[in-house]
């Protein structure tokens, strides 16, 4: 497979999608921003050097059209548009594109089932709410043994760090159990259990490190972080670097599951996301973290991050320091 310079990103005006686009551009590749059509698509930061582009999702031709002389596709697309994927994959394979990284960047590895103690409901859960992604990922799967050429790569890279919670919205991020305003926070079970967790620029990173090792990454679902880290643990730097106490709720993993049931029934399934994945990733020993073998940062040429640093780059951002 020869080296990929070309890459069009899907979804890239969004929380995520940005980030990604900048670091692609500042790692030399040739970026086009593709965006629906038909909606007033937010305004984008993109760097002035991307080329943009409109697409209907449903219109294969367009897809492919916008597809054509590019190497690779990145897609970055929103919950609701999951779907559109499936006709993205079969535009890039006619337009003759090698590579496709779907919208995963999952706080947990999709492709596995779940596992860990106690009912693990909310796993089942989360898998059963991601559902787009787990058959965007079989679809990839089935197309790769008939198309010639054609790869993909798709990557959990954890929660996502930088809006941790605290004064911003938690709405765009996993971690929002810090209240930086309230100087609370809540903790499930111990709070000692690890899960793994990325920085935005650490997943552009990550898609970088894929499109720029091709051939290893190959048809490969990889994890990624920036560091592993319990509730615990961020509580206490948070309350060093600030020179703040802060107060410690606690609940258990199963009140917790308990509350997302009731939130799905009362509000919508959709709403209790948040409260599953929680359970998920800090019910004590349901095993996370990201260990070293399960690891792609290697694998990928990506260094960890250090957590203290992102930390107080964090507080900086959220006029804490
Ligand atoms: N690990 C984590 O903690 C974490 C956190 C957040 C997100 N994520 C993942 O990151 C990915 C992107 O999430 P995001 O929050 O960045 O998404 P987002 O901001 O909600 O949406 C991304 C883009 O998708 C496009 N879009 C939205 N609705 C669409 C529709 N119905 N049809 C076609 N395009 C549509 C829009 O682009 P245009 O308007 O330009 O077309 C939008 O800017 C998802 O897979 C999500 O699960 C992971």
């Amino acid at each position: 497979m020869g080296s990929i310079k070309t890459v069009a990103v899907l979804g890239g005006s969004g929380h995520l999608g940005p980030t990604i686009v900048h670091e692609l551009v500042a790692a030399g590749f040739i970026v086009t921003g593709i965006m629906r059509d038909t909606y007033p698509s937010r305004i984008s930061f993109w760097p002035d050097r991307v080329t943009i582009k409109k697409v209907h999702y449903n219109l294969l031709h367009e897809l492919e059209a916008a597809f054509q002389g590019q190497d690779a596709v990145v897609s970055v697309l929103a919950r609701t548009a999951y779907d559109e994927q499936i006709n993205a994959i079969n535009a890039a394979v006619a337009a003759g594109v090698k590579r496709f990284i779907p919208s995963e960047y999952s706080v947990i590895n999709l492709h596995k089932p779940p596992s860990g103690p106690g009912p693990a409901l909310s796993a089942w859960k989360i898998h059963e709410m991601l559902d787009g992604k787990i058959k965007t990922i079989e679809h990839l799967e089935h197309t790769v043994q008939a198309a010639k050429d054609f790869t993909w790569t798709a990557l959990s890279t954890g929660l996502i760090f930088d809006r941790v919670g605290g004064l911003s919205s938690a709405g765009d991020s996993g971690l929002g159990f810090i209240s930086l305003r309230t100087k609370q926070a809540f903790v499930i079970d111990s709070g000692n259990e690890k899960f793994h967790v990325s920085t935005l620029a650490q997943v552009g990173r990550a898609v970088v490190g894929v499109l720029n090792h091709p051939e290893r990454t190959a048809n490969k679902y990889l994890s990624t972080a920036s560091f592993n880290v319990s509730r615990i643990e961020l509580i206490a730097l948070v309350e060093e670097v600030t020179r703040t106490k802060i107060a410690i709720r606690r609940i258990s993993w199963w009140e917790m599951e308990a509350a997302g049931f009731v939130q799905a029934s009362t509000v919508s399934h959709m709403s209790a996301f948040g409260i599953f994945l929680s359970v998920y990733t800090s019910q004590d020993g349901v095993g996370n973290a990201l260990s070293e073998e399960e690891s792609a940062n290697s694998l990928l040429g990506l260094p960890y991050e250090d957590l203290r640093s992102s930390v107080v780059s964090w507080l900086r951002r959220e006029g804490a320091l």
